[in-house]
């Protein structure tokens, strides 16, 4: 592996400019990531509390599963690395966000998100009368259907469900078409979201990672920024004050 690079990137330069977002950008602002120490699915059981099948043996189980982490993530303010990659959205309209974050922490910091791969815990929907938001709070203010009664599911992509074919296929034109990748905390291991590092770099795109750590996809990468979020965008992307 090559050394941590400390190289900066002026986004003038580049044309198109792809965050791709994982749960380690949430882990400053206090949100648990999924794997890793203290991660999610090392205290759950992904089969009881976060598939389909779970849902429909529990739904009680699985929607109070969902509304612990709503309340948990509304303790939990964007950070530094937040802040500073919503500046350099509305400096750079070149700079465009994908995230596999479910969280909402980039919304709550002012960014403009392309595509939410896995959904949003602040979103449900019925399977006959389609989607609502619910952002008021921590408990779903409505676990059924007003107008048929169903049970409603969490809008997650949850493991074993297909992926939202509109939001994977905006994703991969955003992705072919940029030319610099910058992939800030994920583990690079679920797919289908974790090929879109490959495509990027088949595409020709100047490839950077921002992690704490070498992970299965960090040799995909050119520049591998090593520390959290927080403090690597800000130093990797300055912005003239
Ligand atoms: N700064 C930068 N990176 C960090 C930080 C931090 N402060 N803290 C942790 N990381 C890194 C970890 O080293 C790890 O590589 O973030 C990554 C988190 O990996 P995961 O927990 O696997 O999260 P993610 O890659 O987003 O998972 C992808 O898996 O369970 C599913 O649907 C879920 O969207 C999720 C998907």
């Amino acid at each position: 592996m090559t050394e941590p690079d400390l190289k900066q990137f002026d986004p003038a330069g580049y044309r198109s400019i792809v965050f791709f977002t994982g749960a380690g950008l949430s882990a400053e602002s206090g949100v648990p990531t999924y794997r890793g120490h203290g991660g999610i699915w090392a205290q759950y059981n992904y089969e009881d509390y976060a598939c389909q099948r779970a849902f429909e043996r529990d739904p009680v189980r699985v929607l109070d599963f969902h509304e612990v982490r709503r309340t948990h993530v509304l303790k939990c303010p964007p950070h530094a690395g937040h802040r500073h990659l919503a500046r350099l959205q509305a400096a750079f309209p070149q700079v465009r966000v994908v995230t596999q974050n479910i969280d909402g922490l980039l919304q709550r910091a002012g960014i403009a998100v392309d595509a939410e791969l896995h959904g949003s815990l602040w979103r449900q929907r019925c399977s006959r009368h389609g989607l609502r938001e619910d952002l008021e709070a921590g408990p779903y203010r409505q676990r059924q259907c007003p107008d048929c009664g169903s049970w409603l599911r969490p809008d997650i992509t949850w493991f074993e469900d297909a992926v939202d074919g509109a939001v994977f296929a905006r994703t991969q034109q955003l992705v072919a078409g940029c030319d610099l990748f910058v992939s800030v905390g994920t583990s690079g291991v679920v797919w289908p979201a974790a090929g879109f590092a490959q495509l990027a770099r088949d595409s020709g795109a100047r490839m950077v990672e921002i992690n704490l750590e070498n992970n299965e996809a960090s040799a995909l990468y050119r520049h591998r920024l090593r520390g959290p979020a927080g403090v690597v965008l800000p130093a990797a992307f300055p912005l003239a004050d």
